[in-house]
Formats: C-alpha cells, structure tokens, sequence
C-alpha cells in the first residue's frame, strides 16, 4: 500500500503532467486571441477576437453607438440536402442568428446568437428543420428599437416570407414578431435600407426571383405600408445590396443560380423607387465574371461622403455551408466631370488589402 507523502507525490506528478498538457492548447487559444488582423484578407478563414472563425453568413452591418455591428447566418453541423430535393437545396439545421462588434471592421467581438432558433416549436420558423437567411438589421430612431428582417423558408423553400424581429440592444435578445409575405408577394432575398429621412424600404427577390419587389415600410419598420413597385422584371436577381451616394442609390445584386456564383451587377436611380437602370458589371481582375466565386449580400457605407464603401460578398461553399467564407473589397469611386452624372464604381479583386486604400480614395 502506497504510504501518505508518496501518494501525494503522485498526486503532483500528475498534475504536472496534466498541465503540460494543457500547455500548448492554452497558448494556442491566447496566441489567436492576440492575433489582431490588420488587412482583410478575402476567401481565408477570418477569426473573431477569440480566435473562432467568423459564423455570419448572408449578414448585413449596421452603425450605432461608435460600434459596427455584424449580423449573419449562424451555420453549424452538416449540410443537408433532403433526399426529396428535386433541385440542390442545401441548408444547415437553424441555430440563429449571430452578431459580432467592431470599431475597426476587422476585428470583431462575438456577442452571441441576437437571435436564437426554438428547437422545442416545430411550427416556429426558428425551429431548425426550417431555413433563417439573409438577417439585416437597422435602428428606428422614432421608436428606439433595432429592428431585424430576415427571408424566413421552409426546408424546401416554398415559403418565400419575411421575418421580423424586434429588440431594445443591438446584441439582442432580438424578439421574433412572425413572418408573412409583403404586400401578398413571395419575398427571398432581401435587404433593408434606410433613406435619409428615415424611412426604411425592403428590396426582395419576388415573383419566384424573377423581379425585385421594392416594399416602403412602415413608421416602426415592422410591416410594408402598402405602397411597393415591382422592378428589374423578369430579371431574375438575387442578393441585393443597396446603398447611396452622392443623392443616387446602387443596388448591387447577383444573378439566380442556386449557391453557385454568376456575374454581379450594379444598377443605378435617381429616386429608391426607381426607374433604375442597370451599370453592369463592377468587378474586376481575377475571376470578375463570377464574383470572384462569391455573392453580394451588403454593402458597408464607412464614410460614404467621402466614397468610402466596402462590398461584402459570400463564398458559399454548399457542401459545407459553414465553412463558407467571405468576400469583402473596397468599392473604388471615380466621380464623373460633371457632378451630375453617374461615377465610375469598380470593385477590384484583392488577395489581401488594408482599411488605408479606403482612405487613400483610390
Ligand atoms: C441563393 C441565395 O442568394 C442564398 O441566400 C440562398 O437562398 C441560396 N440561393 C439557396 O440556394
């Protein structure tokens, strides 16, 4: 029988061992925790300020508070694709919506599902046989709220509705109000912009994505008021990103090929209901005429008097859709000779660019 002191001798040698052990994982952990990211870096895994990769698929960005916030697609576990699926409906069960924090647009703070699924509500549009997409939130200054819209579907995507939810925080608990078609019309992707004078407008692919359906919303932003106008008919484009400059608005959107890349396309108006007219295509260098294999989901205004914006993009990867990652490049503003006319917008491939090229007005 082993005697006291050597008992607990073992008793330290093992503790020794096991902190050994432990060792290279806790330096692991704090070595990418310090990893502070510097440039932007597109299509490589891009980590939280914990050192996890970032999960905020199809996410929009909102400013409040000397903070941007990042709201996306939290994807986790396999991608299914139902063995009744007649097309590649892939999907991830759903876990929620995430929300990340930043000064800088490169570092960023995880702080939590904003939005969290109902595994326990198999009716809910949060429980995760269902599908959460493209989640966009603004602040409503009359109401004091933060509001997030989101395409709620079915597993196969017959739904075509909207989601709204509501919270008093931009970190949330955001609280889940239901979903419903716009104005009687399906409603997928989609986008929200907030106009100078504080009116909030919903951009939806429609009519089978076929046209975009531009829906006014509500004084609280929680319903379409009833006035919407269809356009882009019959043009089948996805993924739309809208932001202003100099007094026109640009609606950055993607063609309609499931999770595979297409071409981008710009488009151009006077007034957000339109008439809009196409620009083309503004991407360029390698792998322009496919999104750089990515697809538009917002456009990111850091200081648009200057010209300052930045076009987010996801690379989905719909064998595994939580390993997708991002796409973000500086959207480069030429303004034409006379103020009057349209600028030259050009988004160039970068394989790795610092927050400075923004600043230098290249
Ligand atoms: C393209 C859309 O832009 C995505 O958000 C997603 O709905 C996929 N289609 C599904 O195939």
């Amino acid at each position: 029988m082993a005697t006291k002191p050597l008992i607990m001798k073992r008793l330290l040698t093992w503790a020794f061992a096991l902190t050994l052990l432990a060792l290279p994982a806790a330096a692991q952990r704090s070595q990418n925790k310090s990893t502070k990211h510097t440039q932007f870096v597109p299509k490589e895994v891009w980590t939280d300020t914990d050192g996890n990769a970032i999960n905020a698929h199809g996410g929009g960005l909102m400013y409040h508070g000397g903070r941007w916030y990042w709201y996306g697609e939290y994807k986790v576990g396999q991608t299914i694709l139902p063995s009744w699926a007649t097309w590649e409906c892939y999907r991830t069960d759903v876990t929620g919506v995430s929300c990340y924090s930043s000064k800088d647009l490169l570092n960023w703070k995880f702080e939590g599902l904003a939005l969290k699924a109902e595994p326990d509500d198999p009716e809910s549009d949060l429980h995760p046989s269902k599908v959460i997409e493209r989640p966009k939130v603004v602040y409503n200054k009359r109401t004091k709220k933060f509001v997030m819209w989101v395409h709620a579907e079915s597993a196969d995507y017959g739904k075509a509705a909207a989601g709204v939810a509501v919270s008093d925080t931009p970190t949330g608990p955001f609280t889940y109000l239901g979903s419903f078609r716009p104005n009687d019309s399906m409603s997928r992707d989609q986008t929200l912009f907030v106009d100078d004078d504080g009116t909030c407008y919903q951009f939806a692919s429609s009519e089978n994505n076929q046209t975009m359906h531009i829906n006014r919303l509500t004084d609280d932003y929680l319903r379409p008021d009833g006035h919407f106008v269809r356009r882009f008919v019959g043009m089948s484009r996805e993924a739309p990103a809208v932001f202003k400059y100099a007094g026109k608005y640009y609606m950055l959107s993607s063609g309609c090929t499931g999770w595979d890349p297409n071409r981008a396309e710009l488009a151009v108006a006077d007034s957000i209901m339109g008439e809009w007219t196409v620009i083309g295509d503004p991407c360029t260098g390698v792998d322009a005429d496919k999104t750089f294999y990515g697809q538009s989901t917002y456009v990111i205004p850091v200081n648009p008097r200057k010209g300052q914006f930045i076009a987010c993009f996801d690379m989905w990867k719909k064998k595994d859709l939580a390993d997708s990652r991002y796409i973000w490049l500086p959207l480069h503003i030429t303004p034409a000779a006379d103020a009057t006319a349209v600028p030259k917008m050009e988004i160039p491939w970068r394989a790795a660019w610092s927050p400075s090229e923004l600043k230098a007005g290249k």
